[in-house]
This record gives structure tokens, sequence and C-alpha cells, in this order.
């Protein structure tokens, strides 16, 4: 693929991980995308981004099919995570005059990745001019790392975010709207999930600031997956206000990890209890769905209903992962509730109650567990126990 144009004078030159399958324990399984873009001025061109060290080539490579990589006066960082800042010191080679920026916080992020390299930082109310054409700069501390910056080129109002907006997502195209709105925005979902959920506060200030700004951006250019522009930027930016505004509705998930099938049998009997107090629900064996997928299914919902068998006085280490895993993610303001069952001596539904309630869900009602193979009077109680689960749940706010 050559450079692809975003609009008048910008063309995005990243490169696309088709095989990326995991980005430090977020199950990737569309694969991802690394964006950089190039801006045109008068006088000047810039790099926004670069990517990671293996890629470097091929960055320039797309730099080259619009102009010299030499003539490249300026490089923003917006972000040192290595995704965005590892390849840096491969594209300043090929930019030698090209003055290079970032945010004070990520100025310090360079010289510590790339032993003391030294980059200038820029100021929040400076605009650099390219001739014609401005970069303004915007920090996002905590979106997500402290060094986070936005770009905005207000002449053709088009933002760039680096990872805000971003999706893990490789696609020949590279707008929302050619490989389907829908599917974007999903991984827009999973992305937030599993990234920014524990800064949704920051996330929403970010909103704000943009709008306090006076940006008004027509095209949203993130460092990862697809571009969003007209009415697939709308619903971007829908779904970002709903979820920094912790919207929820009546849905459980229910996440579980068994041995010989006993608590996968008291799960479908929870499920069907949940279902027929009307609540929605999905059921997810986490032996074969990934973590981040259950994240994401989590961002909307209201409870958390974990299951596991004992095994060796604790919980089976799928779930035990899992927790791990939500844990940075603080998915609070959500209910839990924990079932299993056990062949001779308990443990599991203990461990996992005092886990979860350590990162701050509540978990109202009492435990359910059951001895070996459930009869079905065991399936009739812990589909009781479901229904509980799913009035609590309408209950909730
Ligand atoms: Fe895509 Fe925070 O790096």
């Amino acid at each position: 693929m050559r450079a692809v144009p975003v609009t008048d004078g910008i063309w995005w030159v990243g490169v696309i991980d088709w095989g990326l399958r995991d980005f430090h324990g977020y199950e990737t399984p569309r694969g991802s995308t690394y964006n950089a873009y190039l801006v045109r001025g008068e006088s000047t061109w810039a790099l926004i981004d670069t990517v990671k060290t293996a890629f470097v080539p091929e960055l320039l490579s797309r730099v080259a099919d619009v102009i010299d990589p030499a003539e490249v006066g300026l490089i923003v960082v917006n972000h040192v995570e290595p995704d965005h800042n590892s390849g840096l010191r491969g594209v300043m080679a090929a930019m030698p005059s090209a003055r290079v920026v970032a945010s004070a916080t990520g100025v310090k992020g360079v010289a510590e990745y790339h032993d003391g390299l030294v980059v200038e930082a820029v100021a929040p109310d400076v605009a650099i001019d390219l001739g014609g054409r401005t970069l303004r700069f915007m920090p996002a501390p905590m979106v997500h790392w402290p060094d986070s910056m936005l770009t905005y080129c207000p002449e053709v109002r088009v933002l760039m975010p680096n990872d805000a907006f971003g999706q893990h997502l490789a696609s020949s195209g590279r707008f929302a709207d050619e490989v389907g709105v829908d599917l974007a925005i999903e991984e827009l979902g999973i992305y937030y999930a599993n990234i920014l959920m524990p800064v949704h506060a920051q996330v929403a200030k970010m909103v704000d600031k943009i709008t306090e700004a006076g940006w008004e951006p027509e095209v949203i250019a993130p460092s990862h997956g697809v571009i969003w522009r007209g009415d697939a930027l709308a619903a971007a930016y829908q779904a970002y206000e709903r979820w920094t505004s912790g919207v929820k509705r009546d849905k459980a998930v229910v996440a579980y990890s068994t041995m010989w099938g006993s608590t996968k049998m008291l799960a479908e009997a929870v499920v069907d209890g949940i279902t027929a107090a009307g609540v929605e629900v999905g059921l997810y064996d986490l032996a074969v769905t990934s973590g981040a997928k259950v994240t994401y299914e989590l961002l909307e919902a209201k409870a958390l209903v974990l299951g596991s068998p004992t095994l060796h006085h604790g919980m089976l280490y799928r779930v035990a992962g899992f927790i791990q895993y939500i844990e940075g993610l603080k998915p609070v303001d959500r209910m839990a509730a924990f079932f299993g069952s056990f062949g001779w001596g308990g443990g599991a539904v203990k461990q996992m109650r005092e886990r979860v309630t350590a990162i701050g869900l509540e978990a109202p009602l009492e435990d359910f567990s059951e001895k070996f193979k459930p009869t079905s009077d065991d399936l009739t109680a812990a589909e009781a126990w479901g229904r509980q689960i799913g009035e609590a749940v309408k209950a909730r706010a």
C-alpha cells in the first residue's frame, strides 16, 4: 500500500501490522496499525508520530511516495510508548534537518527511552507554522500515558490524537466508512475498555478541552486503526460520550472456567435465571474467550458474574488471570457475584470475592457454591440465584 491521502495536504504514511495478536495482554485478533501522518506546508513538511523500530523502512518508503524524507522539517512525537516512538531514531536519521517536538513530559520520555536523546518541548499555546498551515498541540495527560499529546491542523480541521479514538484493527481501508462503521465502533469500544477505561475521567476532560479550544475536527486521525470522518466521526464521538459518562444498561456478563463441566452447568443455569429476569446476559468460557473480549462486554454492563471450581483450595488460574487483568482497568461502579462447584473443600468463591471486591466492585448477593456434579435441584437453585442477579441488575441505577 502506498501513502494514502487523508485530506488536502495530509497523507497517511503508517504501517499495517496484520499479524499482531497481543498488545501487552490485550488480544488483538484483527491486528493493528501504527499510524503516522505527513503534513504539507508551503515552507516545510511535518511528520506526526513514528512507528515500531522494525517498521521504520516501511514508513520511510511511504513518506518517499510523497516527498523526499530529507525534506521533512518537523517530527511531532505525540506519545512515547514504543509502538509510536521506538522508531524515532531511525526516522530522524532519514530526516536529518527535522526539528523534533514532544510535550514537556514526552521530552523526558524520549530521553529515557533513547539513551539521552534531546528533543524540544512544545508548549500548548504555541502554533508551529509550516507555511500556510499550522499545527497546534494539546497535552492529554494519562490518555493514556503522562506524556500523551494531541496535534491539530486547524486549516483542514484534522485532529491527530494518537491513542485516543484508536482501535486495534488492521484493514485495507484507511477510513471507518470504508471498513464499516459498526466494526470500527466495536473495535473502538474494545480499545476503550482495555486501554482507556481506568482513565475515563481524563478522556472526558480531553474531549471537553478540544471543544473549549474551539477545535472542530472534520477528521480524527488516530494512531491505531481507521480514520474517522463524516457520520462515522459523529458516531465515534457519541460512543466516547457514552463510555466516559459511564452509562450502562441492564446487562450481566457471566465468565467462568470449568474442570469437569460442573461449573459450566451452573453457569448455564445462572444465565437462564438472569434471562428469565428480563436482563441481557452474555456467557463466556475463559478457556476459549479472550479477557479483552470479556472486558469489552463489561463496558456497558452492570454486573460481572464469575464462576470457578475449586482447585487446590482456590480458583482456576484462568479466572485468577482475568481478575488480575481487570484489576488495573478498574471496572468499578458494577456489581459482582460468584459461583462454583467443589469436590470436598471449597475456596474458589471466597478467593474470587476477596480479589474482586478489593478492586471496588460491590458484591451484595450471597455466593453460590455446589458440591461435585449439580443435581437437577442444584440447577434449579442456580437458576433462582441467577434470577436474583437479574433483579439486582434491574434495581441498579
Ligand atoms: Fe499506541 Fe499508548 O501506545
